[in-house]
């Protein structure tokens, strides 16, 4: 089924259904009004715990919260009517045990509309998957460079740049597609691990920083567009709006200075006074 044809919301079966197939593209999207532009065009949109450092200026995504991601994910399901959308589970809101894991995606699904939730993890998050899925939760799988681990990881690294690391990586992609997740995010990942991961799992691998060997590709919105002060080497800038929001602003200050704007344009004129006397 080609995506452009679809009449409905994308489900996760879609999305998994397209393993080997055209290219899955995906954007993260945290608000109502980006959702609305990028639902035309991606598959899926994932309202990423990113939002911690994009959108509220945090350091790592470690201390977003379960109320941060409803709130977004509720504008982006209310801005969208085409495309699956997942919502992140944050750090420290399902690791302990499956229970509360479907404890926070079952509230993250019943108060945003979302259609699935990622998790990140590997092996050892896999029992989740399978519990999650059993119970009617669409799982994103997330392994490699995963952000909510960067404490223990000692910084953002790009993961298999030692071969005997790709092993186990492996096995984590292998352990999540056996336990049932609809796909699998691998992100800084070297190419020719993503290309081996790709070729051996059943669902589909969706790569950032991770090589056109994926099945489809996921960016943030906000580093494609130019709107991030730093992004890494993964990224390509497809518009430069920081640089067009800057000078629209810069010339929006000049005109309130100088009295140029508002002009007649701008302003409500009152209703002409019927003529008097008579
Ligand atoms: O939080 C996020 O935006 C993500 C993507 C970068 C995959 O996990």
């Amino acid at each position: 089924m080609s995506v452009h044809a679809a009449k409905r919301r994308l489900t996760a079966v879609d999305i998994k259904s397209r393993k080997g197939g055209m290219p899955i593209v995906s954007l993260t999207a945290y608000h109502a009004h980006t959702a609305r532009l990028v639902d035309k065009h991606a598959d899926f949109m994932l309202v990423g715990d990113s939002l911690g450092m994009v959108m509220h200026g945090m350091e790592t995504t470690v201390p977003v919260t379960v109320d941060m991601m409803i709130m977004h994910g509720r504008a982006v399901v209310r801005g969208s009517e085409r495309a699956l959308v997942v919502v992140d589970l944050p750090f420290g809101s399902y690791e302990a045990d499956p229970k509360e894991a479907f404890s926070t995606a079952s509230r993250v699904m019943k108060e945003t509309g979302c259609g699935a939730i990622k998790l990140e993890g590997g092996k050892h998050i896999a029992p989740t998957v399978r519990y999650l899925v059993d119970r009617g939760i669409p799982v994103l799988a997330h392994i490699g460079l995963t952000p909510q681990s960067v404490n223990t990881m000692g910084g953002f690294r790009v993961q298999g740049k030692d071969e005997n690391q790709w092993a186990a990586l492996e096995e984590d992609a292998q352990a999540i597609s056996d336990a049932g997740a609809f796909a699998v995010v691998l992100e800084g990942i070297v190419e020719p691990l993503a290309a081996r991961i790709s070729a051996a799992i059943a669902i589909p691998t969706i790569g950032i920083g991770a090589s056109n060997a994926c099945d489809g590709q996921i960016l943030v919105l906000e580093d494609m567009l130019g709107l991030s002060p730093k992004v890494p080497k993964f990224v390509k800038t497809y518009a430069n709006l920081g640089d067009m929001i800057d000078s629209a602003v810069a010339e929006y200050a000049t005109e309130v200075r100088t009295r140029a704007f508002p002009a007649e344009d701008h302003v409500y004129a009152a209703n002409k006074k019927a003529a008097s006397g008579g």
